[in-house]
């Protein structure tokens, strides 16, 4: 990448962070056709939101750090030092090295697959009792299979769900804590004693008996205890929400595409095109951090040093040069990599595990079960979020 200059970044005074919190897609559509790399005064950064501007940001880390200054502190502070997410290569590498054995496809479908379809029948009880007039998918399924499934996977036994979703909820505030809130420190302080506690007592039982847990995995890597216990608590940060939201994204989309519904039903080897569809328009992670280590040109726009910008992978995802009729859930579409799980070195660590568990077993398993399962309009759904975006209530109803 050159230095030589271009345009300064255009200034795009005109974002609202209350209008992303509705809805983020106006927001997006309008950067990408105006300014894809844009100074947002609102938010204190420069979006990147073209699917080209993105990808060119994590083919070059050197230039693109994920070591990022303000955020970078909060998540060490939250997590009790710098996971792997705040690293770049190869003090990153040697972290996410140790991890990925865990995450394997083959392991995940021999080992993890089983305890996913538990979980999820388990929970799949749960909202039945609860009944078509009653029933929240948010609240009676995808929260606790999802908090269970990770519990599960982090090796952590005995771990409620309702404890998992509070210490996840606790580190993702505590990472995102620029202002210094003292009640999300307190909450999230809380949480790190508590996490702390328990790997206490089960890493030295793990140092003895290895269970393919990822906690048992990242003990036996070598690494020091404190990278141990920073990545336990950024996967208990990173492995809920996500997949929790994309089990709601999933059926939201599929309520208001009755046609696709139809289609999968018909043929279940279309779960996964679904999922990822459903991963494509509804990105559950809407942007992510990165700082300029020096001064660069991105897509023809000057970038200073320590530019803060934000990686808007929920717009690229609907960029029109790169999918036809972007802004359509199509679960028809050509096959075509999207950036939902992040991409580079970076790309999401647990991106088979939310296949598989969410796309293969925990979606499909609810319409095998309940085939007419569809959203309520009788009662209220509710969103939230645009970093991270998902809904926080879905009522849901059947027949039969
Ligand atoms: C649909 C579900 C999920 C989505 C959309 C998602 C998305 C992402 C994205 C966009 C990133 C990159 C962030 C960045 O570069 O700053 C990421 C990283 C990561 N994710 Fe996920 N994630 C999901 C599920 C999971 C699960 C289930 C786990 C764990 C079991 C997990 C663990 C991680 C970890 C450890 C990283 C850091 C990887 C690294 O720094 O090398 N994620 N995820």
């Amino acid at each position: 990448m050159t230095t030589t200059s271009t345009a300064a970044a255009p200034t795009a005074d005109w974002v609202d962070p209350a209008a992303l919190m509705i809805d983020p897609y106006p927001t997006y559509r309008r950067l990408r056709d105006e300014c894809p790399v844009a100074w947002v005064p609102a938010l204190s950064r420069y979006l990147v939101t073209s699917f080209a501007g993105c990808r060119a940001i994590e083919e070059d880390q050197e230039t693109f750090s994920a070591a990022v200054s303000g955020g970078g502190a909060t998540m060490a502070r939250a997590l009790g030092a710098q996971p792997m997410l705040r690293k770049d290569d190869p003090e990153h590498a040697h972290e996410r090295g140790a991890i990925n054995p865990a995450l394997r496809p083959k392991t995940l479908r021999e080992r993890w697959a089983p305890v996913f379809e538990r979980n999820a029948r388990t929970h799949l009880e749960v909202l039945r009792e609860r009944g078509p007039d009653d029933a929240d998918l948010n609240r009676d399924y995808a929260a606790p299979v999802a908090s269970q499934n990770l519990v599960d996977l982090l090796g952590l036994k005995g771990t409620h769900v309702e404890d998992m979703r509070r210490w996840s909820h606790a580190f993702i505030a505590g990472t995102g804590n620029l202002l210094d809130d003292p009640g999300i420190w307190r909450r999230c302080d809380a949480a790190r004693d508590e996490v702390d506690a328990l790997l206490g007592e089960l890493l030295p039982h793990l140092r003895e008996h290895p269970d393919g847990s990822i906690t048992s995995a990242l003990v036996h890597s070598g690494l020091p205890l404190a990278q141990v216990s920073a990545n336990v608590k950024l996967t208990i940060a990173g492995g809920m929400n996500e997949p929790q939201h994309m089990v709601t994204n999933v059926v939201w989309a599929l309520s208001r595409h009755p046609d696709q519904r139809e289609l999968v039903l018909g043929d279940p080897t279309r779960w996964p095109a679904v999922f990822d569809e459903a991963v494509r328009w509804l990105s559950p992670i809407g942007m992510y951090p990165r700082e300029t280590t020096r001064e660069t040109v991105l897509r023809d726009v000057l970038l200073p040093t320590g530019a803060p910008v934000g990686v808007v992978v929920g717009a690229a995802n609907r960029d029109t040069t790169v999918f036809e009729h972007a802004e359509s859930f199509d679960i028809t579409r050509p096959r075509r990599p999207h950036l939902g799980f992040g991409s580079g070195t970076h790309l999401c660590a647990g991106h088979w595990a939310a296949r598989i568990a969410i796309g293969e077993i925990a979606v499909p398993l609810l319409y095998t079960e309940l085939p007419s399962l569809r959203t309520d309009p009788r009662r209220s759904e509710s969103w939230d979020g645009w970093v991270f975006r998902g809904l926080t209530a879905l009522p849901v109803t059947w027949s039969g």
